[in-house]
């Protein structure tokens, strides 16, 4: 077992040093990592391993999915991508479970003349950022993978943005946690408890009072709505729908595709991820409609229109699911991480579209946070403080000389 160390700021009445709001992947890595630090850990969650991970397809896209304005979230992505092998590697041997993390790369291509557009400009962006991509013909295209359609005009492969299977992830987050003794409420935290200015823990819904040292929201797309935190302190995360299909692909179509295949089509992004299990992911939309996690005939409709013309031969493949998710929206689209104005407090959220690819990372800066009372240097940019309207100590992301770029 390991040794017990005193977290930079509890309360020596606590009864476990650190407590975490949300058992998704991002609550667990933090739990798991924190735990392996030598302090008592406690996550409540009603069902530990579920949530955004449940429907994720677990792209680890970070050059794929570089966007303009987002190049200081890129470093933490790259740094998490980076520590996926040894990551994988350790859950897997801690856990005793298969991960699915395929190291497969991903082929991003072009249906028509305005997607090349849009895709030499991401291959323009991505070149000027030091990532490594390489451009590829139609042809090109098509030899790597035959079950393209003939239509497509070109396509950027990028050896380097691999997948996981984030339901894996996630039962193997919850195993390790077991493992390394952090104790699971299945139950709600129905609000924080503040103590004389200083967070104290959580009441459960059943008004079971858990008191802790050190209080963590990482409850995803729900964690600006704890009760009991103060204003300026509540995150401002909002949800994000994202709906999402499962296909099967039977043995003798195999391997249907061998790497993830993605394109912008109309203005709206698909992609389709091949598990070696034979599953295919197909997502995702992106809708701002609050708390609505319906699937809708639209939703399936343009996700299977989309990837048909990508891949003509996904008709004929079952379909096994259809789901919906929310993603945790942050106002510049990158994670919340570390202390908060109020003492005790922390959070670890709004990961948005990369809750997946930055679990490596988010759960090695989280425990340096809890066990220091400090954000490594690689998450500065990364504090809740940088949303402080008042606050006279934001510290400022880290700019690089791409920050101000916009498509040209
Ligand atoms: N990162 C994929 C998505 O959010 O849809």
């Amino acid at each position: 077992m390991h040794s017990r160390t005193t977290p930079a700021t509890a309360s020596p009445s606590a009864t476990s040093d650190v407590l975490v709001v949300g058992g998704g992947v991002i609550g667990l890595v933090t739990a798991w990592r924190t735990a392996q630090r030598g302090l008592s850990v406690t996550v409540v969650d009603p069902e530990p391993g579920g949530g955004a991970a449940q429907v994720a397809a677990g792209m680890l896209a970070a050059v794929t999915e570089l966007h303009y304005g987002e190049q200081t979230l890129l470093g933490l992505n790259i740094a998490s991508a980076g520590r996926y092998p040894a990551f994988a590697d350790e859950l897997t041997e801690a856990s005793g479970h298969d991960l699915g993390y395929r190291t497969c790369g991903t082929l991003a291509v072009a249906l028509d003349s305005d997607d090349r557009a849009h895709l030499r400009e991401l291959h323009a962006l991505q070149q000027r950022s030091g990532l490594e991509s390489e451009w590829l013909s139609g042809r090109e295209c098509r030899r790597l993978e035959p079950m393209l359609a003939p239509g497509v005009r070109g396509g950027l492969r990028v050896d380097g943005d691999h997948q996981i299977d984030p339901r894996r992830l996630a039962g193997a987050l919850v195993a390790a946690c077991e493992r390394a003794g952090v104790v699971f409420h299945r139950a709600w935290a129905e609000r924080l408890s503040v103590v004389r200015d200083r967070a104290h823990g959580v009441v459960l819904a059943d008004g079971t009072e858990l008191a802790a040292g050190l209080t963590v929201l990482a409850a995803g797309s729900l964690s600006g709505r704890l009760a009991g935190v103060p204003d300026d302190v509540l995150p401002p995360v909002r949800p994000v729908k994202g709906q999402v299909l499962r296909l099967s692909v039977p043995k003798p179509y195999a391997p249907f595709l061998s790497r993830t295949v993605r394109a912008v089509v109309r203005g709206s992004h698909v992609y389709l991820v091949p598990r070696e299990n034979g599953e295919l992911v197909v997502g995702a939309t992106s809708e701002e409609l609050g708390w609505d996690t319906t699937v809708t005939a639209g939703g399936v409709y343009e996700l299977l229109r989309d990837a048909h013309e990508l891949v003509p031969g996904i008709t004929e493949l079952p379909l096994t699911e259809t789901r919906a998710g929310l993603r945790p929206g942050s106002p510049d689209n990158a994670p919340m991480l570390g202390p908060t104005r109020l003492d005790g407090f922390h959070l670890a959220t709004g990961h948005y579209r990369n809750g997946v690819l930055l679990t490596p990372v988010t759960g090695d800066v989280m425990a340096h946070a809890l066990t220091t009372g400090e954000l490594p240097d690689e998450a500065l940019a990364f504090t809740p403080r940088r949303f402080d309207a008042t606050s006279s100590e934001i510290v400022p992301p880290a700019r690089t000389q791409h920050d101000t770029e916009q498509p040209a």
